[in-house]
Protein backbone atom coordinates (compact mmCIF):
# COMPACT_ATOMS: atom_id res chain seq x y z
CA UNK A 1 0.00 0.00 0.00
CA UNK A 2 1.16 3.38 -0.76
CA UNK A 3 1.89 5.78 1.96
CA UNK A 4 -1.16 8.18 0.24
CA UNK A 5 -3.46 5.15 0.90
CA UNK A 6 -2.11 4.50 3.90
CA UNK A 7 -2.39 7.75 5.43
CA UNK A 8 -5.99 8.05 3.87
CA UNK A 9 -7.01 5.43 5.76
CA UNK A 10 -5.40 6.33 9.01
CA UNK A 11 -8.63 7.02 11.09
CA UNK A 12 -9.78 3.33 10.35
CA UNK A 13 -6.84 1.92 12.95
CA UNK A 14 -8.84 3.41 15.22
CA UNK A 15 -11.04 0.58 15.94
CA UNK A 16 -11.51 -1.01 19.10
CA UNK A 17 -9.68 -4.25 19.90
CA UNK A 18 -10.94 -7.46 21.63
CA UNK A 19 -8.70 -8.04 24.91
CA UNK A 20 -8.68 -8.37 28.59
CA UNK A 21 -8.45 -4.87 29.69
CA UNK A 22 -5.86 -4.02 32.40
CA UNK A 23 -6.36 -1.89 35.03
CA UNK A 24 -3.15 0.79 35.61
CA UNK A 25 -4.17 0.65 39.19
CA UNK A 26 -3.06 -2.93 39.90
CA UNK A 27 0.45 -2.23 39.47
CA UNK A 28 3.13 -0.39 41.21
CA UNK A 29 3.93 1.53 38.42
CA UNK A 30 3.83 0.90 34.18
CA UNK A 31 6.56 1.21 32.06
CA UNK A 32 6.04 1.27 27.91
CA UNK A 33 9.04 0.54 26.35
CA UNK A 34 9.48 1.11 22.32
CA UNK A 35 11.60 2.62 20.21
CA UNK A 36 11.01 5.32 16.71
CA UNK A 37 7.02 4.95 15.54
CA UNK A 38 6.64 2.44 18.28
CA UNK A 39 8.36 4.15 21.11
CA UNK A 40 6.00 6.77 20.41
CA UNK A 41 2.29 5.11 21.82
CA UNK A 42 4.09 5.01 25.03
CA UNK A 43 4.50 8.52 25.43
CA UNK A 44 0.59 8.85 24.39
CA UNK A 45 -0.34 6.83 26.91
CA UNK A 46 1.36 8.20 29.32
CA UNK A 47 -0.67 11.66 28.59
CA UNK A 48 -3.92 9.37 28.25
CA UNK A 49 -3.75 7.11 31.32
CA UNK A 50 -3.90 9.33 34.70
CA UNK A 51 -3.35 6.48 37.51
CA UNK A 52 -2.31 7.36 40.42
CA UNK A 53 0.94 5.33 39.81
CA UNK A 54 3.93 6.56 37.80
CA UNK A 55 3.56 6.15 34.22
CA UNK A 56 7.47 6.03 32.19
CA UNK A 57 8.19 5.64 28.64
CA UNK A 58 11.33 4.18 27.91
CA UNK A 59 13.38 4.44 24.98
CA UNK A 60 16.69 2.05 25.30
CA UNK A 61 17.57 -0.61 26.37
CA UNK A 62 17.48 -0.60 29.83
CA UNK A 63 14.99 -0.31 32.06
CA UNK A 64 14.99 2.11 35.60
CA UNK A 65 16.56 0.39 38.41
CA UNK A 66 13.24 0.83 41.06
CA UNK A 67 11.27 -1.22 37.97
CA UNK A 68 10.45 -4.36 40.19
CA UNK A 69 8.22 -7.65 40.10
CA UNK A 70 5.26 -5.24 40.92
CA UNK A 71 5.46 -3.28 37.75
CA UNK A 72 3.74 -3.96 34.93
CA UNK A 73 5.84 -3.72 31.74
CA UNK A 74 3.93 -2.99 28.24
CA UNK A 75 7.04 -3.92 25.46
CA UNK A 76 5.59 -2.44 21.42
CA UNK A 77 7.76 -3.27 18.64
CA UNK A 78 5.87 -3.07 15.13
CA UNK A 79 8.71 -5.65 13.43
CA UNK A 80 8.94 -7.60 16.63
CA UNK A 81 12.19 -7.22 16.54
CA UNK A 82 13.58 -4.29 17.44
CA UNK A 83 17.21 -5.30 19.98
CA UNK A 84 16.66 -2.18 22.28
CA UNK A 85 12.81 -3.64 23.07
CA UNK A 86 13.80 -6.84 23.40
CA UNK A 87 16.44 -5.96 25.59
CA UNK A 88 13.84 -4.06 27.91
CA UNK A 89 11.62 -7.27 28.06
CA UNK A 90 14.67 -9.85 29.32
CA UNK A 91 15.74 -7.30 31.60
CA UNK A 92 12.26 -7.38 33.10
CA UNK A 93 11.39 -10.56 32.88
CA UNK A 94 14.81 -11.45 35.14
CA UNK A 95 13.54 -8.74 37.36
CA UNK A 96 10.02 -10.43 37.69
CA UNK A 97 8.08 -7.74 36.14
CA UNK A 98 4.50 -8.60 34.53
CA UNK A 99 4.49 -7.93 31.01
CA UNK A 100 2.45 -7.05 27.98
CA UNK A 101 3.84 -7.66 23.99
CA UNK A 102 2.69 -5.86 21.33
CA UNK A 103 3.98 -6.45 17.76
CA UNK A 104 2.87 -7.74 14.42
CA UNK A 105 5.01 -10.85 14.67
CA UNK A 106 8.72 -11.09 15.16
CA UNK A 107 10.97 -12.40 18.51
CA UNK A 108 8.98 -10.37 20.90
CA UNK A 109 5.79 -12.43 20.26
CA UNK A 110 7.92 -16.01 20.01
CA UNK A 111 9.64 -14.93 23.21
CA UNK A 112 5.80 -14.05 24.31
CA UNK A 113 4.26 -17.31 23.78
CA UNK A 114 7.38 -18.96 25.03
CA UNK A 115 6.69 -16.96 28.31
CA UNK A 116 3.56 -17.20 28.45
CA UNK A 117 2.81 -13.68 28.48
CA UNK A 118 0.11 -12.16 27.17
CA UNK A 119 0.56 -10.85 23.21
CA UNK A 120 -1.41 -8.33 21.11
CA UNK A 121 -1.28 -8.60 17.61
CA UNK A 122 -1.16 -5.83 14.97
CA UNK A 123 -1.96 -6.16 11.40
CA UNK A 124 1.11 -6.77 9.00
CA UNK A 125 2.61 -5.14 6.03
CA UNK A 126 2.72 -1.53 7.29
CA UNK A 127 5.79 0.64 7.56
CA UNK A 128 5.91 0.74 11.65
CA UNK A 129 5.49 4.60 11.73
CA UNK A 130 2.60 3.96 9.27
CA UNK A 131 0.42 1.50 12.05
CA UNK A 132 0.79 4.06 14.86
CA UNK A 133 -3.23 3.64 15.04
CA UNK A 134 -3.41 -0.25 15.30
CA UNK A 135 -0.43 0.25 18.18
CA UNK A 136 -2.20 3.01 19.70
CA UNK A 137 -5.84 1.33 19.55
CA UNK A 138 -4.83 -1.67 21.44
CA UNK A 139 -2.99 0.12 23.70
CA UNK A 140 -5.76 1.98 24.76
CA UNK A 141 -8.10 -1.03 24.54
CA UNK A 142 -5.76 -2.71 26.52
CA UNK A 143 -6.35 -0.16 29.34
CA UNK A 144 -10.38 0.07 28.89
CA UNK A 145 -10.31 3.29 26.48
CA UNK A 146 -12.28 2.09 23.70
CA UNK A 147 -15.07 4.50 23.44
CA UNK A 148 -12.02 7.17 23.13
CA UNK A 149 -10.90 5.42 20.16
CA UNK A 150 -14.31 5.35 18.61
CA UNK A 151 -14.05 9.16 19.22
CA UNK A 152 -10.37 9.30 17.32
CA UNK A 153 -11.84 7.65 14.81
CA UNK A 154 -15.11 9.88 14.37
CA UNK A 155 -13.37 12.91 14.80
CA UNK A 156 -10.31 12.36 12.12
CA UNK A 157 -12.98 11.62 9.81
CA UNK A 158 -14.94 14.36 9.87
CA UNK A 159 -11.84 16.66 9.94
CA UNK A 160 -9.80 14.84 7.45
CA UNK A 161 -10.47 17.42 4.09
CA UNK A 162 -9.84 20.25 6.73
CA UNK A 163 -6.40 19.23 8.06
CA UNK A 164 -4.80 17.87 4.84
CA UNK A 165 -5.58 21.57 3.36
CA UNK A 166 -3.94 23.21 6.78
CA UNK A 167 -0.89 20.49 6.47
CA UNK A 168 -0.24 21.62 2.29
CA UNK A 169 -0.36 25.07 3.76
CA UNK A 170 2.40 24.28 6.97
CA UNK A 171 4.44 21.94 4.45
CA UNK A 172 4.43 24.31 1.57
CA UNK A 173 6.03 27.06 4.42
CA UNK A 174 8.70 25.00 5.48
CA UNK A 175 9.75 24.23 2.13
CA UNK A 176 13.95 24.87 1.88
CA UNK A 177 13.52 25.53 5.44
CA UNK A 178 14.56 23.84 8.62
CA UNK A 179 11.45 22.89 10.56
CA UNK A 180 11.18 23.93 13.91
CA UNK A 181 8.43 22.19 16.02
CA UNK A 182 8.00 23.69 19.29
CA UNK A 183 5.52 21.78 22.04
CA UNK A 184 4.28 22.44 25.33
CA UNK A 185 3.92 19.61 28.29
CA UNK A 186 0.79 18.42 26.43
CA UNK A 187 1.67 18.41 23.04
CA UNK A 188 5.69 17.47 23.56
CA UNK A 189 4.46 14.06 22.02
CA UNK A 190 2.81 15.56 18.54
CA UNK A 191 5.93 18.04 17.81
CA UNK A 192 8.02 15.22 18.04
CA UNK A 193 5.99 12.81 15.72
CA UNK A 194 6.24 15.80 13.58
CA UNK A 195 9.85 15.48 14.00
CA UNK A 196 10.38 12.34 13.33
CA UNK A 197 7.62 11.98 10.00
CA UNK A 198 9.57 14.83 8.42
CA UNK A 199 12.75 13.33 9.55
CA UNK A 200 11.10 9.63 8.05
CA UNK A 201 8.38 10.52 5.33
CA UNK A 202 10.24 14.13 4.08
CA UNK A 203 13.87 12.84 4.76
CA UNK A 204 15.03 16.46 6.03
CA UNK A 205 16.36 17.90 9.68
CA UNK A 206 13.36 19.24 12.21
CA UNK A 207 14.19 20.02 15.89
CA UNK A 208 11.62 20.49 18.21
CA UNK A 209 12.01 22.70 21.74
CA UNK A 210 9.28 22.64 24.33
CA UNK A 211 7.90 25.22 26.99
CA UNK A 212 8.78 26.31 29.57
CA UNK A 213 11.75 25.18 29.04
CA UNK A 214 12.62 26.71 25.66
CA UNK A 215 11.73 30.10 27.69
CA UNK A 216 15.22 29.34 29.86
CA UNK A 217 17.08 29.19 26.49
CA UNK A 218 15.93 28.73 22.90
CA UNK A 219 14.49 32.13 22.97
CA UNK A 220 18.11 33.82 23.05
CA UNK A 221 19.00 31.78 19.73
CA UNK A 222 16.21 33.64 17.76
CA UNK A 223 19.03 36.76 18.43
CA UNK A 224 20.76 35.46 15.48
CA UNK A 225 19.26 36.50 12.28
CA UNK A 226 21.52 34.60 9.98
CA UNK A 227 20.36 31.13 11.43
CA UNK A 228 16.49 32.17 12.05
CA UNK A 229 16.27 33.22 8.63
CA UNK A 230 16.70 29.85 7.62
CA UNK A 231 14.31 27.81 9.90
CA UNK A 232 10.06 28.10 9.99
CA UNK A 233 8.45 27.96 13.01
CA UNK A 234 5.59 26.12 14.37
CA UNK A 235 4.12 25.75 17.73
CA UNK A 236 1.63 23.55 18.96
CA UNK A 237 -0.63 24.14 21.90
CA UNK A 238 -3.74 22.69 23.93
CA UNK A 239 -6.53 25.42 25.79
CA UNK A 240 -5.95 22.45 28.64
CA UNK A 241 -2.21 23.33 28.51
CA UNK A 242 -1.04 24.82 32.10
CA UNK A 243 -2.72 28.36 32.18
CA UNK A 244 0.77 29.70 32.87
CA UNK A 245 1.66 27.91 29.72
CA UNK A 246 -0.98 29.42 27.70
CA UNK A 247 0.40 32.87 29.07
CA UNK A 248 3.55 31.54 27.55
CA UNK A 249 2.46 30.75 24.26
CA UNK A 250 1.36 34.21 23.87
CA UNK A 251 4.44 35.64 25.34
CA UNK A 252 6.27 33.64 22.62
CA UNK A 253 4.06 34.94 19.53
CA UNK A 254 5.06 38.76 20.88
CA UNK A 255 8.57 38.20 20.87
CA UNK A 256 8.68 36.27 17.35
CA UNK A 257 6.13 38.99 15.89
CA UNK A 258 8.96 42.04 17.40
CA UNK A 259 11.46 40.17 15.46
CA UNK A 260 9.51 40.25 12.67
CA UNK A 261 9.13 35.80 12.37
CA UNK A 262 6.64 33.92 11.06
CA UNK A 263 5.51 31.72 13.75
CA UNK A 264 2.38 29.58 13.03
CA UNK A 265 0.36 28.73 15.67
CA UNK A 266 -1.98 25.74 15.84
CA UNK A 267 -4.53 23.94 18.17
CA UNK A 268 -6.07 20.87 17.24
CA UNK A 269 -9.93 20.47 17.23
CA UNK A 270 -12.07 17.78 19.32
CA UNK A 271 -14.21 17.43 22.37
CA UNK A 272 -11.19 15.79 24.68
CA UNK A 273 -7.32 16.43 24.65
CA UNK A 274 -7.02 13.14 23.40
CA UNK A 275 -8.95 13.53 20.39
CA UNK A 276 -7.23 17.01 19.49
CA UNK A 277 -3.83 15.23 19.82
CA UNK A 278 -4.51 12.68 17.55
CA UNK A 279 -6.09 15.85 15.03
CA UNK A 280 -2.33 17.70 15.74
CA UNK A 281 -0.86 14.35 14.78
CA UNK A 282 -2.73 13.47 11.64
CA UNK A 283 -2.22 17.09 10.47
CA UNK A 284 1.41 16.29 11.18
CA UNK A 285 1.80 13.22 8.80
CA UNK A 286 -0.32 15.19 6.18
CA UNK A 287 2.57 17.44 5.99
CA UNK A 288 5.16 15.57 6.18
CA UNK A 289 4.34 13.52 3.23
CA UNK A 290 3.07 17.16 1.16
CA UNK A 291 6.64 17.84 2.49
CA UNK A 292 7.97 14.07 0.63
CA UNK A 293 6.17 15.57 -2.35
CA UNK A 294 7.99 19.12 -2.32
CA UNK A 295 11.50 17.47 -1.87
CA UNK A 296 10.91 14.64 -4.98
CA UNK A 297 11.03 12.21 -2.10
CA UNK A 298 9.49 8.63 -1.90
CA UNK A 299 8.13 8.44 1.71
CA UNK A 300 8.16 4.69 2.33
CA UNK A 301 11.99 3.74 1.98
CA UNK A 302 14.07 4.45 5.73
CA UNK A 303 17.22 2.94 4.30
CA UNK A 304 19.52 4.21 6.69
CA UNK A 305 17.55 3.00 9.94
CA UNK A 306 17.67 -0.58 7.97
CA UNK A 307 21.21 -0.01 7.33
CA UNK A 308 22.35 0.59 10.87
CA UNK A 309 19.99 -2.45 12.00
CA UNK A 310 21.71 -4.76 9.54
CA UNK A 311 25.22 -2.94 10.82
CA UNK A 312 23.93 -4.38 14.36
CA UNK A 313 23.48 -8.34 13.60
C1 LIG B 1 9.92 2.92 10.58
C2 LIG B 1 9.90 3.63 11.87
C3 LIG B 1 11.00 3.34 12.87
C4 LIG B 1 10.70 2.07 13.68
C5 LIG B 1 11.81 1.80 14.69
C6 LIG B 1 11.52 0.62 15.61
O1 LIG B 1 8.68 3.13 9.91
O2 LIG B 1 9.06 4.41 12.12
O3 LIG B 1 11.10 4.47 13.71
O4 LIG B 1 9.46 2.19 14.34
O5 LIG B 1 13.01 1.57 14.02
O6 LIG B 1 11.13 -0.51 14.89
P1 LIG B 1 9.83 -1.31 15.36
O7 LIG B 1 8.70 -0.34 15.30
O8 LIG B 1 9.69 -2.43 14.38
O9 LIG B 1 10.11 -1.78 16.75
Amino acid sequence: MDALRMLEEFPSQFSAVECQTLNPEDYKGIVFSGMGGSGIVGDFMRLFLKPSVPVLSVRGYDLPSFVDRDWLLVCTSYSGNTEETISTLQEGLKKGARAVCISSGGRLMEMAKRENLPHLPIPQGYPPRYALGFMLSTLMCLFGMSAEVENIKANLESNKEKIKTKAQEVAKSMFTYLPIVYGTPLTETVAFRWKTQINENAKTLCYNAFLPEMHHNEVVGLDNPHIRNLCAFVLLYDPEDHTRNIKRVEITQHIFKELGIVLKVLVGEGNSLIERLLYLTYLGDWLSLYLADLYGQDPIPVRVIDFIKKSLI
